[in-house]
């Protein structure tokens, strides 16, 4: 029997008494494309710091191909083929994109073929480049880069890595549609060959893009099923729309949003149905690129406040 390529059981970690995660229990079957959604605070990203070696949990266990993580350094956690983005971009502004593709390449390429000359570009960088369709750019510096390219050549400086499992943090945060369009574009292709883990909260990317969505909430899976079922389910909903403290972003969705005009879907078709079209607002930084540009802001306070006046 094939084992999951990642299995994670009764994950927990504690930041000074509070639980950020509390028994967590995800499983990751090899050439998935999983969206992990939840509100802000909702342990996402800290979820993603465990299974890389960035934080360490109070209990639990991650396994990656059968083997466990726990105690494992970051850099070994890479090696063994795991890959992640932050939700801050980290590229070097002052090298061309090539380089920064073929910088990351080398960071799994054993010592002896660092020495050897190289001519040309590796393959694992022609991928990165073909895949994440950076060409025109390849001379280009980073740091003249676009937000949405950035984010681009980060995910190919991750391909370029020939990881097993990439885990994307909010990747389409701040991105204009265009550019969510290209991402979700690139995601289904680096699906054909990857496994992926996709946080995001952008519920018309989710319906478009995702097939398989966790939610995760307080901690705690929530609710796990396809996008449709997710959307469906009415703890979902209470989650997204019915909090009433300010400590969860606006969601600017459904008949909230179709009211008072926000999101870049109201008013649409399916304005009307429950985690709508609309924007669902990232938290903190990310989250804000989500909601620019939009009549959102506003409106979040009455969304968060289950009133629309
Ligand atoms: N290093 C840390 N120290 C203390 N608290 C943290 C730390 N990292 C995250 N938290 C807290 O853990 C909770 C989950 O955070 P996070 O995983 O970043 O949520 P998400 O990515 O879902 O928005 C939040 O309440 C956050 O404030
Ligand atoms: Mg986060």
């Amino acid at each position: 029997m094939s084992e999951a390529l990642l299995e994670v059981r009764d994950l927990s970690v504690v930041f000074d008494g509070f639980r950020a995660l509390d028994g967590v229990d995800l499983t990751v079957e090899r050439g998935e494309l999983r969206f992990l959604i939840g509100p802000n605070g909702a342990g996402k990203t800290t979820l993603i710091d465990v299974i890389t070696g960035l934080t360490r949990p109070a209990g639990g266990s991650v396994r990656f191909e059968g083997r466990d993580l726990a105690g494992r350094k970051e850099h070994e956690i890479v090696r063994m083929g795991v890959g992640r983005t932050f939700q801050t971009s980290v590229v070097f502004e002052e090298l061309t994109v090539l380089e920064n593709l073929d910088l990351a390449a080398s960071f799994r390429r054993p010592l002896w073929s660092l020495a050897r000359r190289r001519r040309g570009v590796s393959d694992a960088v022609a991928a990165a480049m073909e895949t994440t369709q950076l060409h025109a750019l390849a001379d280009r510096p980073a740091g003249v880069l676009s937000h949405g390219q950035r984010q681009w050549l980060e995910i190919g400086m991750l391909i370029a890595q020939g990881p097993r499992l990439l885990l994307l943090d909010e990747p389409v945060a701040g991105m204009s549609g265009e550019e969510r369009q290209h991402t979700g574009e690139l995601l289904t292709e680096i699906a054909k060959e990857h496994t992926v883990i996709v946080i995001e909260h952008d519920m018309e990317f989710l319906r478009r893009y995702a097939s398989q969505v966790t939610v995760l909430h307080e901690g705690k899976v929530l609710v796990e099923g396809s996008v449709d079922e997710v959307r469906a389910d009415p703890r979902v909903q209470e989650v997204y729309l019915g909090r009433t403290d300010d400590t969860f972003d606006p969601a600017v969705a459904g008949k909230t949003t179709a009211s008072a005009g926000g999101g870049r879907m109201a008013g649409g078709p399916d304005a009307g149905t429950a985690i709508g079209e609309g924007v669902v607002a990232g938290p903190g930084a990310a989250g804000t690129g989500t909601m620019s540009g939009t009549a959102a802001g506003p409106v979040a306070g009455s969304a968060a406040a289950g009133e629309v006046k």
